[in-house]
């Protein structure tokens, strides 16, 4: 598998047992200076995917940037995890491919966070204290987000550590078109035996995401709501945004909020659902028959950067705020140096303050950001 002997060379250092989380003095939870409270981490633990999906990426293989020892990110996600941070998601590339993410997964589960109740409710989850991790004491809501290819030999193991639920993005219910977009021969078969294996693993309900580009997988819709229903699995359609390696994206590309709800109306009467928290990025739906759940994610026609919560560590260890930010924040230097949790904290305290307001998707001088998703993580 392309870039086997990189995660031998990156993935061998032990992770030390996680101490117990350091709370720091002075300036409270991560708040950024529009007074959104930063809840949510995502961490990218290598830009290496074994697919190539063709909104993704140009197609040529290979990492742009490094990875970190685990144990790095460990410590990051601790330090953060101190400053208030309730939700980690690991991401890729693809991040099934680093061999030790389940001991990533038991350490961080380790974790808790002083300032949620346990009871939590946590952005898309259910709501309920179902979705903290298992394994250890934490009451931390601990998430990966995968292409689903090496899931179906993962599972049990991901689930044991104390992962608290999975993600799985597909883009096709049919065969053919699936590995048309992935550009991985019997792709689809792998990645549906996975979506499985999580939910028998108790990994679900499994989210499944699905980004919909005009005129090349929006003939899916009808079928991935009776995958839905079919497979009890929560399905959530995602605007396509301009954060591709090639220049594919257009305004034309993107099937909008209204039209997808028309869309799926047209298969069965939607019935919303409540929102699960005020953070949450989709709008839930079930059927008149309240078989099934369907999201809509629309950071392009429905812009919900006002609520949002997240902030993104890259695998080389820079801090994003923002998608579609114009510059990274090299966190991973700091902690190179040698400096203190309190040093990493500091830092990221100042980095949060910069966070943008918003992006500027569609309009007139959008800039598209400094690294593509595959490079940033999702
Ligand atoms: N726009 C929207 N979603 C994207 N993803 C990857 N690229 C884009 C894009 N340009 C999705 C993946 C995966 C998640 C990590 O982000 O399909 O579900
Ligand atoms: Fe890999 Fe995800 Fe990009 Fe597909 S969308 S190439 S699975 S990072």
């Amino acid at each position: 598998m392309e870039g086997a002997s990189n995660q031998e060379r990156v993935s061998t250092q032990a992770i030390p047992t996680a101490a117990a989380p350091a709370l720091f003095s002075g300036a409270g939870r991560l708040t950024d200076s529009h007074g959104r409270a930063i809840t949510d981490l995502r961490v990218s633990v290598t830009d290496r995917c074994n697919y190539r999906c063709v909104y993704c990426r140009t197609g040529t293989d290979g990492a742009q940037y490094s990875e970190l020892p685990l144990a790095d990110y460990l410590r990051i996600i601790r330090v953060f995890v101190s400053l208030g941070i309730e939700k980690v998601r690991l991401t890729g590339g693809e991040p099934l491919l680093r061999r030790d993410l389940t001991s990533l997964i038991r350490e961080v589960a380790q974790l808790r966070t002083s300032y949620a109740a346990d009871s939590s409710p946590f952005d898309g989850a259910g709501g309920d204290s179902r979705h903290s991790a298992r394994g250890g004491s934490s009451n931390l809501d601990i998430a990966v987000t995968t292409n689903g290819h090496l899931l179906a030999a993962q599972a049990q193991s991901l689930r044991d550590a104390g992962l608290s639920r999975v993600t799985v993005s597909m883009d096709a219910v049919d065969p053919e078109v699936f590995a048309r977009i992935t550009r991985v021969p019997g792709s689809y078969d792998r990645v549906l035996a996975g979506v499985r294996a999580a939910q028998a693993a108790g990994l679900g309900p499994v989210k499944v995401n699905c980004v919909l580009l005009r005129g090349f997988n929006d003939d899916q819709i009808v079928a991935f709501v009776h995958f839905a229903r079919t497979e009890g699995v929560i399905l959530r359609f995602i605007e396509f945004m301009p954060l591709e390696e090639d220049r594919i994206w257009s305004p034309d590309t993107v099937i909008g909020y209204d039209e997808l709800k028309a869309r799926l109306n047209a298969v069965r009467p939607l019935v919303p659902l409540p929102g699960n928290a005020p953070g949450e990025t989709a709008q839930r739906f079930t059927f008149d028959d309240g078989i099934g759940e369907i999201g809509i994610i629309a950071p392009v026609s429905r812009a919900f950067c006002g609520a949002c919560s997240r902030v993104r560590l890259t695998s080389d260890g820079k801090i994003r705020t923002c998608l579609f930010s114009q510059t990274d924040h090299d966190l991973y230097s700091v902690l190179h140096r040698g400096g203190s949790d309190d040093d990493l904290a500091a830092y990221i305290r100042n980095v949060i303050a910069q966070k943008e307001a918003r992006h500027h998707i569609g309009e007139p001088g959008f800039l598209k950001p400094s690294r593509s998703m595959v490079h940033i993580g999702g």
